[in-house]
């Protein structure tokens, strides 16, 4: 029998206490997530989510949950963001990306300490990220605004998703 080897995996996150302790680009990407929630359309789940997402030119676009009484159609506002800028055939420039969530009764309500990753991308919004980021060929900043504002930074799609599906599996 051969020997089975047990590979552990790294998962490097940098914490930034507060949002004002970032570089004044990635400041401004969380301010940009922050207001798109205004337009979250989440009368079902009462949970606003906000994305803003930062190209190679500067643009910053901006995506928020829309939800739907089937429940299903519902997108997240990183596929939000993430489609509206896949529809300017710009995937490939996506740099940066910040998220954050709030209860709909209050957007500047900080969700309780014990939900201590509320802007956490899905799953499938991982997915999605993990493609576009293949695309660009350089890994993506990610920015999760947590609770009192303390920031999760990640670099690149791999931390979010190890192992993941992509283009190459093909
Ligand atoms: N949601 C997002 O917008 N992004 C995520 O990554 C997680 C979930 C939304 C979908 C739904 O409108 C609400 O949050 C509750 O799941």
């Amino acid at each position: 029998m051969s020997d089975i080897t047990v590979q552990t995996l790294t998962s490097e996150v940098t914490i930034f206490p507060s949002q004002s302790d970032l570089p004044d680009d990635e400041k401004n990407l969380c301010i940009e997530a922050r207001a798109a929630m205004k337009y979250s359309y989440s009368p079902y789940s009462n949970f606003r989510v906000g994305a803003a997402v930062l190209l190679d030119d500067g643009t910053i676009v901006q995506g928020s949950n829309q939800e739907n009484a089937a429940y299903g159609p519902t997108n997240c506002a990183e596929r939000s963001a993430m489609f509206t800028i896949g529809s300017m055939g710009k995937q490939d420039q996506i740099r940066k990306i910040a998220v954050i969530a709030r209860p709909a009764s209050d957007m500047n309500t900080p969700v309780p300490l014990e939900k201590e990753v509320s802007g956490s991308p899905c799953g499938i919004c991982r997915q999605v990220m993990k493609e576009y980021e293949s695309l660009g060929g350089q890994k993506w900043v990610i920015l999760i605004i947590q609770n009192s504002d303390r920031v999760f930074r990640i670099e690149g799609v791999d931390i979010l998703l190890p192992f993941a599906f992509g283009p190459n599996s093909l």
